[in-house]
């Protein structure tokens, strides 16, 4: 009874906002995009999504109506749901779904009370409207202008244990993107533990789904599986610490009938770099309902008197036009939303990294023999990977040095700056600049050989006396705490403030175990983000990419303050276009380090042409090479100058660009993408014939995105429509196996 007061006496006020604010407007006129409130009713709508729920009135639950193509009102329940002992009407489409007086589905929240009591029972209490998108409290988040984004908060409250839980909604009306995180607070008197705490929680209506998620493992990231969503819950998540290479933080579902290009999809994507879970449950009573959030096993996070705990943001896109749809909403978001940088948009210099080419086995005048190399070819940034560091424990083999930031002074007697010096004094080739330098880290480790360790054993996470498991010969540094973030800060900051440094590479090789605690899972991350915060605000100009044996850690956390990660340690080309379009169904290809390595390629033992490995690393925003130039045969490295003249010439479209999965690598011999310019009037084409085929039909590729009406020029050779283009298509030949093509399209 106090809540129904509660919801009528604040009617009024909303009605006041209705007056004083421009982006809440009255349900009953005509489609308004933004936030739209009617008394308690709530309206998320972009220009072709809406998100819709209300207050009930009986038990003041958040009640969810629809989350799907552009309405302008809400149906009402005309006959009552199910009834029976799983029914409780009312309350089987909750937007908050708790514990204890629930419908007997997955909560989105589990809170232990001092007494012992999980359960909860959140009512609304008020909202507010505001325009733009206030930042959340040491976590990565989507940001916009007030002309770009509006928030709805809404507050609820458990008068029982004095919790509050305020819902914060965001939606980016041009882009069918909708934002949502929780923040609870303790306002009683006794400590309270957050054992389950979702980022989003929406209950879809109708009965079939099929459900996408990126699953892989070293190597082999962002495989895509589609499944059928079955009665029951099913999911995934990581327990590692981190995001992982076993199951990217991202889902959608979809119809069944839905494909690459049409249908409806729906995608949920975490922006979030630590364990988290994603369920999907598909009841009894019709509904699925779709969560993702905090991994409950990683979580216990304890909340004395007045303290709060803010989830990590959940962005959701919706599109009638598959799954290709949802990639693009999640693309120009995260560009142009997420990205701090500003590398963001910006053309990546192509760069040569160590890695591949020389592993541990170096000295200075062989890195100073590699970056002239390099400058000689054309490439305008040398990346000096693992090796570098360590004296006491020096760095020759992964089993020693992690933590000692100093450059060994054997292999560089006159310090790291005097090799920058020399190497960033190399003019590049075919440019008025010079060579720049980037370097590698792997700042969150240490080897128990090491310095750091000797001097610092409780630095690395540990339970009590249970052993601590190695892998790859190294421990993980408790981030959670304060004197290692300083530690990190400090050696990175030294090292970057006396050299000129215009890039790093974080990388990140081990999952945690033996942590002290579930709840130093977040802990770490929050110290981790407060880290990556100093640091690429005080280095604006370094970019900054981030790595974790690969794409171990490629998610939307890392994509606030790195503009661009290492996609895979698998540079197989065949390989890696199955992982880069896995990839691009949630991030830009801005996003993704790509490079030509050496064949047979070192992962998979494939020997696969110089051109198609360039064609496949050129769909990645930060393209390079991964290979010693001197292994090159002459034919090869005769191609070289012209493959980084075609990859910097691609790179802007590829960067700012939209991406058109045409042909998927799992289903075609003949993979294609195409990138459009933001205004359409640019697009590269990459096409490719996998295996060679015998007397086969010259198969037809027909493009997408283009505007029918405008007349399309291919290569500067011929022009055709975008009618004729996208509903006849284009036909190519093929020379054998791994034959690529590289089309630019201009709006004529
Ligand atoms: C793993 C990364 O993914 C590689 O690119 C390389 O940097 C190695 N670590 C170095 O140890």
């Amino acid at each position: 009874m106090a809540c129904v007061r509660a919801v009528r006496s604040f009617a009024w006020i909303v009605g006041l906002a209705c007056v004083l604010n421009p982006f809440v407007a009255a349900q009953n006129s005509s489609y308004t995009t933004g936030v739209v409130v009617d008394g308690t009713s709530f309206a998320l709508n972009g220009d072709n999504v809406s998100y819709r729920f209300h207050v009930d009135e009986d038990t003041g639950d958040l009640i969810s109506d629809h989350f799907g193509g552009s309405v302008t009102e809400s149906v009402p329940m005309l006959e009552p749901s199910v009834a029976g002992w799983v029914g409780l009407p009312g309350r089987v489409k909750r937007e908050f779904p708790d514990l204890g007086r629930g419908d007997f589905r997955v909560p989105a929240v589990r809170i232990r009370q001092s007494q012992g009591y999980a359960v909860t029972d959140f009512r609304y209490k008020s909202h507010d409207v505001v325009r733009g998108k206030p930042a959340l409290p040491g976590l990565p988040s989507t940001f916009g202008n007030d002309d770009d984004v509006t928030t709805l908060v809404v507050r609820m409250y458990d008068n029982y244990s004095s919790i509050a839980a305020d819902l914060t909604y965001s939606i980016f009306p041009r882009l069918d993107a909708i934002v949502r995180s929780v923040n609870v607070t303790n306002q009683g008197q006794n400590n309270i533990t957050v054992e389950k705490l979702a980022s989003f929680s929406v209950d879809l209506p109708y009965d079939d789904y099929d459900m996408i998620e990126l699953r892989g493992d070293w190597a082999r990231e962002a495989t895509k599986v589609r499944r059928r969503v079955e009665y029951g819950t099913q999911g995934f998540g990581s327990n590692t610490g981190y995001s992982s290479h076993l199951h990217n933080p991202f889902f959608s579902l979809l119809s069944p009938t839905t494909t690459e290009s049409q249908g409806e999809a729906w995608g949920f994507s975490l922006v979030y770099t630590g364990s988290y879970a994603a369920e999907v449950e598909r009841g009894s009573q019709g509904f699925t309902r779709a969560m993702i959030g905090f991994n409950p096993y990683d979580l216990s996070w304890n909340l004395g008197p007045g303290e709060s705990l803010t989830s990590p943001e959940c962005v959701a896109a919706y599109s009638e036009k598959g799954i290709g749809g949802v990639s693009r909403i999640f693309h120009r978001l995260y560009r142009n939303h997420l990205m701090k940088s500003k590398f963001a948009v910006e053309t990546r210099p192509v760069l040569l990294n160590s890695w591949e080419g020389l592993g541990f086995d170096y000295n200075e005048s062989r890195i100073y023999h590699l970056a002239q190399e390099s400058a000689e070819l054309g490439a305008k940034l040398f990346v000096l990977d693992d090796g570098w560091f360590g004296n006491e424990y020096p760095r020759v083999t992964d089993n020693a040095g992690l933590g000692d930031w100093q450059a060994n002074k054997e292999r560089f007697p006159n310090g790291i700056s005097n090799l920058v010096n020399q190497v960033t004094a190399l003019e590049a080739a075919n440019s008025s600049s010079n060579l720049r330098f980037g370097l590698w880290f792997e700042p969150e480790m240490v080897n128990p050989n090491s310095t750091l360790y000797h001097e610092h054993p409780d630095w690395a996470l540990h339970a009590g006396d249970y052993p601590r498991t190695l892998i790859r010969n190294q421990l993980v540094l408790n981030v959670a705490l304060p004197e290692v973030q300083q530690f990190i800060i400090d050696a990175l900051s030294n090292i970057l403030s006396n050299a000129s440094i215009t890039y790093v590479k974080w990388d990140n090789n081990r999952g945690i175990q033996e942590s002290p605690s579930p709840s130093i899972d977040h802990a770490y991350m929050l110290g981790l983000y407060h880290v990556f915060d100093v640091l690429t605000t005080r280095f604006p100009d370094v970019l900054w990419e981030g790595c974790a044996s690969g794409g171990g850690r490629f998610d939307p956390g890392i994509l606030q303050y790195f503009p661009q990660v290492w996609t895979s340690d698998d540079t197989d080309a065949l390989m890696r276009i199955s992982i880069q379009f896995g990839t691009s169904l949630v991030y830009p290809p801005s996003a993704m380090g790509a490079h030509v390595s050496d064949v047979p390629n070192q992962q998979t033992g494939r020997t696969i042409p110089l051109l198609f490995r360039a064609h496949v690393a050129m769909m990645g925003g930060s393209f390079g090479f991964e290979l010693d130039p001197a292994k090159l045969a002459e034919d090869e490295r005769a191609l070289v100058p012209d493959i980084i003249a075609l990859a910097e010439r691609v790179n802007p479209i590829v960067v700012k660009g939209d991406q058109w999965r045409l042909n998927l690598p799992e289903d075609s011999n003949w993979p294609a993408a195409l990138f459009l310019s933001e205004n359409g009037s640019q697009g590269v084409l990459f096409y490719f014939q996998v295996r060679a085929t015998v007397d086969q039909p010259t198969p037809y590729l027909r493009l997408q995105g283009l505007d029918p009406k405008a007349r399309y020029t291919l290569d500067g050779n011929v022009t055709y429509s975008g009618a004729t283009l996208m509903r006849t298509g284009v036909q190519y030949k093929f020379n054998g196996e791994y034959d690529s093509k590289v089309v630019f399209i201009e709006k004529a």
